[in-house]
């Protein structure tokens, strides 16, 4: 895993268009998000798996528990990025046939590294088209932090319904409300903050399709791929606590925003962001402890997915 907090600011053809105050297509979506995972491989994993919810589940235990334990079943993890849903599946039930797609050459092979053994089969390849996946092959398929960036998201939608058989599952851990965890909506708001000083649209636009982060707006996507089925959206609350600068640093670090700051900036950034996530705000600053939590949800589809 790379150190996320070396560094540079990125530009990529997204941000460009962001400056230049035009609306990025899909594909300069899709470079930017390929610079940052080829800068900053497995950093989703670095404040996913530290931020737990009161049982003590990090969101890609929450994600897998919809997984059986005790049955061999065909499971595809959409936009593994550098696996560790894949490694906590093998982990449990190795009688799982596993399969990983990402769009990021440098997430797979951190990937491949950590799979070494588990028989998992691993594809570079756009969410969009599944192709090296057979049609009606697939029990389940997961996608762990990643339905939100993807845009088109349609045609995603109906590839996941091409792949799985028809008494399948679709599982998606997203966003979940702002408002659901407390002082989330101030830590995006101060992150955006910083970076709307030096492209003033970011926000405004955003990465992916909007309608995945709203449950209303996702259910009814979700719906008009998969009419028969059954569809829930839970909402669960993640946290971690420990010494509030490097809080403060791994919680920015899972803001796709945060990455597009200057050192500079970024120092200012994570010194405001250390004083609102510290847990009692007159302590010095070497013993300072802080908090950090944010919403999550975990959408599932089940039953007559044709
Ligand atoms: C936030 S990371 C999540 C990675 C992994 N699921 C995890 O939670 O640790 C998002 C991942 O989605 C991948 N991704 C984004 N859009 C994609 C697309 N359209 N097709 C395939 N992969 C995509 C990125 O390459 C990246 O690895």
């Amino acid at each position: 895993m790379k150190d996320i907090n070396n560094h540079k600011g990125l530009n990529s053809i997204w941000t460009e268009s962001l400056a230049r105050n035009l609306h990025p297509d899909s594909n300069a979506l899709v470079d930017h998000l390929k610079i940052v995972h080829q800068e900053y491989t497995g950093f989703t994993e670095m404040c996913a798996s530290s931020c737990r919810d009161k049982n003590g589940r990090n969101s890609y235990e929450w994600l897998a528990e919809l997984v059986p334990n005790d049955k061999s079943l065909c499971v595809l993890d959409l936009a593994c990025g550098s696996g560790p849903l894949l490694k906590i599946l093998f982990d449990r039930n190795k009688n799982l046939n596993l399969k990983g797609i990402d769009m990021c050459p440098e997430e797979l092979a951190l990937a491949k590294t950590r799979l070494v053994n588990s028989g998992t089969s691993l594809f570079e390849s756009k969410a969009q088209n599944l192709s090296v996946i057979h049609d009606n092959s697939i029990d389940i398929v997961l996608c762990h932090w990643a339905l939100t960036l993807m845009d088109p998201i349609a045609p995603v939608l109906d590839e996941v319904k091409r792949v799985l058989t028809s008494q399948g599952r679709f599982a998606a851990l997203v966003d979940g409300p702002m408002n659901a965890a407390p002082g989330y909506k101030e830590v995006h708001d101060l992150i955006y903050s910083y970076v709307q000083e030096e492209i003033p649209n970011y926000g405004e636009i955003d990465l992916g399709d909007p309608r995945v982060r709203g449950s209303e707006s996702l259910n009814s996507l979700v719906h008009k791929a998969f009419p028969k089925s059954n569809i829930t959206i839970e909402t669960n609350v993640v946290s971690m606590e420990g010494p509030v600068t490097q809080i403060a640093e791994i919680a920015a670090g899972f803001f796709y925003a945060a990455f597009v700051l200057k050192p500079e900036k970024k120092k200012l950034m994570i010194k405001s962001l250390s004083n609102l996530l510290a847990i009692f705000k007159e302590s010095t600053d070497a013993e300072r402890q802080g908090r950090f939590s944010m919403p999550i949800s975990r959408l599932l589809v089940v039953g007559d997915i044709k």
